[in-house]
């Protein structure tokens, strides 16, 4: 029988004949989503000083990086994704020099630390916006943004059909200095974020100068929000059938993925490259096709492109393999690894996501109810897939304990701005984003401080699924990723380069091979069906998903599970 077995730590990335691969081409990197992950000060806002507090236990996870999303100065109303002062942290989070430490310690345990960037848009109680405002129609201050002037006799129409991705019109009329009604502003989500205009000249050099700031006090990278929608279509002109703007299923849109964008990654990527350490940048990029998205990380470009496609795609060996495939084949072309996510900040988690239907909801947002047992049995198959894959890989937190969507929050607690614009795409992101918890019976678990508060409620189940709880019990959801983490540095096989065969194998199994320099190969079989599938035995079981009864030559592998071999 085996479930998870624990091999020791080998050498860092397999070297290939050319020498070491550079850390990020099959990176595992977490992303923390700060106010969630650990409460110092007992607000029931997780903070940097929290983040700082848990690095061991990311170190023994066996990640390699963390990607934090925004902890800068901001009014909150898109949870820090609407920022005001890019080089400060906001004080619900901590200090500068919180940021700071936090870098020095994750980098003593031999974690890097990437950072966000929200390129696209800015809060509007950003200074340049507040300026904008005051100084009125016709002010240079306003050409930073996008204003402009409403249709129709009375200016009352909004200047085109675009629609904010959280819903209603992507445009909000001002109000002028003496109180009639004004021109209006653009903004891809919610009005708190409006968008800049990035033919300005002094966008693009404040972001240079921001990349900067965050490399020079030790980060490590950046997260490019939206990386797709800095540049707009000249003219701005209607949308058209694209106006019903959705990030998953974008077509061609003047709104999105217009090739200036290009221009403005290669000069990042220069900085980038002026620095030591190997920084880089991935991009949040919803492009239309996987060969728009290679686009982003040309050599002289991003490091990393998120592959959305892949995490929405279904449950089915067909599918899996045709995204898999379709990936490896995008990147290559131009030379990028390719990135794997199953779930973040903005989607359904994958233990709930994955249990809906076969077909899953491709879009990723809308929660269903469903076997919560099958879904975990799920997702920790799909995830060990993904673990197997060439290149990098995205982890959310929680997603090591299994954490399933809590799809039953009171509307009174909720705070994603899409919620309450009726008509958005998403709207149901809080539901992944409840604080995680570490330890303890009851509320926080361990978050904050005991019998404290946390932004949003945490399920009673949720106790059984800490970490203390999980912590060296062999079946739990947490052990298997750390046994999974450790193979992945340890088996020559796994890392870079992105070799992968695919077997033949009985309807229902995925079965691919990767082979190592050393001619040491590695196996991977995922029993996508609900029944279990026989094989012949065909090495070494490493780890499996679920149990395994490996004693014979025939070997059963269970439904929705998956098992790594070393084959001779
Ligand atoms: C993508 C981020 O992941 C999401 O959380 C945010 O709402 C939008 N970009 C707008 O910044």
């Amino acid at each position: 029988m085996t479930d998870q077995l624990t091999v020791a730590t080998a050498d860092d990335n397999a070297a290939g004949a050319a020498g070491p691969t550079p850390w990020w081409r099959d990176a595992v990197i977490y992303q923390i989503y700060p106010r969630s992950f650990a409460d110092s000060d007992g607000d029931g806002i997780g903070d940097l000083p929290g983040i700082r507090s848990r690095l061991p236990y990311l170190q023994e996870l066996g990640i390699d990086a963390v990607w934090l999303s925004p902890f800068y100065a901001s009014p909150q109303a898109d949870a820090g994704y609407d920022v005001s002062d890019y080089r400060t942290v906001d004080p619900m989070f901590g200090t500068l020099d919180d940021a700071r430490e936090l870098i020095t310690d994750a980098h003593a345990l031999g974690l890097r630390v990437i950072v966000d960037l929200v390129p696209n848009h800015s809060s509007d109680q950003h200074e340049w916006f507040r300026r904008a405002i005051a100084e009125g129609p016709g002010s240079p201050a306003r050409d930073r943004y996008h204003f402009r002037p409403g249709k129709g006799a009375d200016g009352a129409e909004p200047p085109n059909d675009w629609q904010s991705l959280f819903g209603g019109p992507a445009w909000t009329r001002t109000t002028d200095p003496d109180g009639t009604p004004g021109d209006w502003y653009l903004h891809l989500f919610a009005p708190e974020q409006p968008d800049f205009n990035w033919e300005h000249p002094a966008v693009a050099d404040e972001f240079r100068t921001i990349l900067r700031f965050w490399l020079d006090l030790g980060a490590d990278g950046f997260r490019i929000d939206v990386a797709h929608g800095l540049c707009k279509a000249e003219g701005l002109p209607d949308a058209g059938d694209a106006s019903e703007l959705h990030l998953l299923d974008v077509a061609v849109s003047p709104c999105f993925d217009q090739d200036g964008v290009h221009e403005i990654y290669r000069s990042w990527r220069q900085i980038l490259d002026e620095y030591p350490g190997e920084r880089i940048a991935v991009a949040e990029a919803w492009a239309p096709t996987l060969e728009r998205l290679s686009k982003y990380v040309r050599p002289d470009e991003l490091h990393q492109s998120f592959n959305f496609s892949y995490l929405g795609a279904a449950w089915t060996v067909e599918a899996q393999r045709r995204i898999i495939d379709e990936s490896l084949v995008a990147m290559r072309s131009v030379g990028a690894p390719p990135t794997w996510t199953l779930s973040n900040h903005d989607v359904v988690r994958h233990t709930t996501r994955l249990m809906g239907s076969v077909s899953g909801d491709a879009a990723g947002r809308r929660p269903t109810a469903a076997d919560p047992v099958a879904g975990l049995r799920r997702a920790r198959a799909a995830t060990l897939l993904m673990l197997a894959l060439p290149g990098s890989a995205y982890l959310y937190q929680g997603e090591e304990l299994g954490l399933p969507e809590v799809i039953d929050l009171p509307p009174e607690v909720r705070q994603d701005p899409a919620f309450h614009r009726a008509t958005g795409q998403d709207g149901y992101r809080d539901g992944c984003r409840v604080p995680l918890p570490w330890s303890g019976d009851a509320a926080p678990y361990g978050f904050g401080p005991e019998g404290g508060p946390s932004w949003l409620p945490q399920p009673d189940s949720w106790a059984q699924l800490s970490v203390a709880a999980q912590d060296g019990v062999p079946e739990s959801t947490l052990e298997m990723y750390r046994s999974a983490l450790l193979m992945r540095r340890a088996l020559p096989a796994l890392g870079a380069p992105d070799n992968l065969t695919w077997l033949e194998a009985p309807e229902g199994l995925l079965v691919f091979e990767r082979a190592a320099a050393d001619g040491s190969a590695f196996r991977c079989t995922v029993n996508l069906t609900d029944a279990p599938i026989a094989v012949a035995k065909p090495g070494q079981a490493l780890l499996a998903s679920g149990p395994v009864d490996d004693a014979a030559a025939q070997v059963l592998i269970p439904a929705d599970t998956t098992v790594w071999w070393s084959v001779a």
